[in-house]
């Protein structure tokens, strides 16, 4: 991904999370950021604010009154886009999807809502189904010499999940991970951006429409937008814009975020033998080892918008100004965790915000978490001898997840 801007010469007025450099190495640019100028600045996208230490980045989340998830995309949508949109579903640009663009008490009670199809005992029924789609990429992969661990195995993990949770077919998956990454990774090409969200709000409207005609008919769906427009009969407050609006957020939440961080992982020990190995001999750490990939490599940057002109530590937020909420950046910092650029798997504290800080915290975390789990214990069992080829490019994408997109393995005999 390139930046039509123009190379960053100033990363503390004038920074861009789309320049190559904060792609391949945003670490480095952070720990610069937060000695000198821990909250920058640019004017590029417009007016935003990127704060880089864990007190900041906890503070303003919790502060939901000044800085509010109405606005939540990292590359704003255009405005022409937004018209264009009006003419296929206008109410859903009033709600959006919530709850991760809503604030109370519209977030509060949607959030509600989804919780209960992410609990730990709700994802424990979604592991087997885990462990056969990591299996059947593996008997894909074994054998090979070289693949891709970004396109040939993580990113095929998440969208099949969601697409059973969501009860839409698996034929579908190349087609939403193409909506996904248009939306989100490729979001600078305001076309293509206004075509993915486009169609994904066609073909959801017309699954709702589907899914209301079959259950009036008496049939017995147990899959998450069922259960939604279920719960329109007891509560007047689920509109179908609201139906619409958090359908599409469960259909993008759990994509790439997951697959960045399962590619990311690979990444990691793919680069670092003696991790791979010792997570290989000793599994018992897996779950700390995993909070510390999740830590180190965090994927999600999200946006708020300032509600009221503000002064936040000597910083003049005006009104309508953006803060990216840079938890990658406050899970390096050095006022929280030891020495935060070594990655210890062993880490024992461990207070990392990858998944958020304050009422938009992870909806899915527990499945995000049994996902990783299942994906780097399959890879490392099945496939244990592997490592990043160096004699290939690594392309990381960025923005508002970051993880690798591609990620060329090699096995040793
Ligand atoms: C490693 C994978 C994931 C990471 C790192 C991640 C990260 C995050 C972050 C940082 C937020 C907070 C957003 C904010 O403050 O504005 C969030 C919210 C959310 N995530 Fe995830 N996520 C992951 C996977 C998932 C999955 C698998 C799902 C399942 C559908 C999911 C569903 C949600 C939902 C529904 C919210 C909104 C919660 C609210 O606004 O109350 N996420 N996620």
């Amino acid at each position: 991904m390139t930046t039509k801007l123009g190379p960053v010469k100033d990363w503390e007025n004038d920074f861009d999370v789309l320049d190559y450099s904060y792609l391949n190495n945003p670490f480095e640019i952070w720990d610069k950021l937060r000695d000198r100028c821990p909250i920058a600045h640019t004017d590029r996208r417009g007016s935003n604010w990127l704060p880089t230490t864990y007190d900041d980045v906890t503070k303003i989340a919790h502060d939901f009154m000044t800085f509010s998830s109405t606005q939540v995309l990292v590359i704003p949508f255009m405005e022409t886009a937004r018209q264009d949109m009006e003419n296929i579903n206008p109410e859903v640009l009033g709600y959006g999807a919530p709850p991760i663009t809503a604030d109370p008490p519209l977030q509060t009670w949607t959030r509600r809502l989804i919780l209960p199809w992410f609990s730990h005992k709700k994802v424990a029924e979604y592991e087997p189904l885990t462990q056969s789609i990591c299996d059947n990429l593996i008997d894909k992969i074994i054998g090979r010499q070289f693949v891709d661990g970004a396109v040939d195995y993580a990113q095929q993990i998440p969208v099949r999940v969601i697409s059973h949770i969501l009860g839409v077919p698996e034929e579908m998956t190349d087609t939403f991970t193409t909506w996904v990454r248009d939306f989100l990774e490729f979001a600078d090409n305001s076309e293509n951006r206004f075509n993915s969200i486009r169609d994904i709000v066609i073909y959801l409207m017309t699954v709702i429409d589907q899914r209301k005609k079959l259950i009036s008919q008496g049939e017995n769906l147990d899959d998450i937008i069922s259960f939604l427009i279920k719960e329109q009969k007891t509560n007047s407050e689920i509109n179908d814009a609201i139906v619409l609006g958090m359908s599409i957020l469960l259909l993008i939440a759990g994509i790439d975020t997951t697959w960045s961080a399962i590619g990311s992982a690979l990444w990691h020990l793919g680069s670092n033998r003696e991790d791979l190995v010792m997570l290989k001999n000793q599994p018992e750490i897996m779950d700390t080892a995993i909070e510390e990939l999740l830590r180190a490599y965090s994927p999600v940057t999200m946006a708020r918008v300032v509600t009221k002109d503000t002064d936040y530590n000597g910083c003049p937020m005006k009104q309508g100004d953006k803060v990216l909420m840079n938890f990658p950046a406050a899970n390096r910092d050095p006022l929280v965790f030891e020495n935060p650029q070594v990655v210890n798997l062993r880490r024992k504290i461990n207070r990392h915000i990858a998944f958020g800080s304050g009422i938009h915290r992870c909806g899915g975390a527990n499945l995000a978490r049994m996902e990783l789990k299942v994906a780097i214990r399959t890879f490392i069992d099945r496939l244990p001898d592997f490592k990043v080829d160096e004699s290939k490019p690594v392309m990381w994408a960025g923005g508002q997840v970051r993880g690798p997109r591609v990620l060329p393995l090699a096995f040793l005999d």
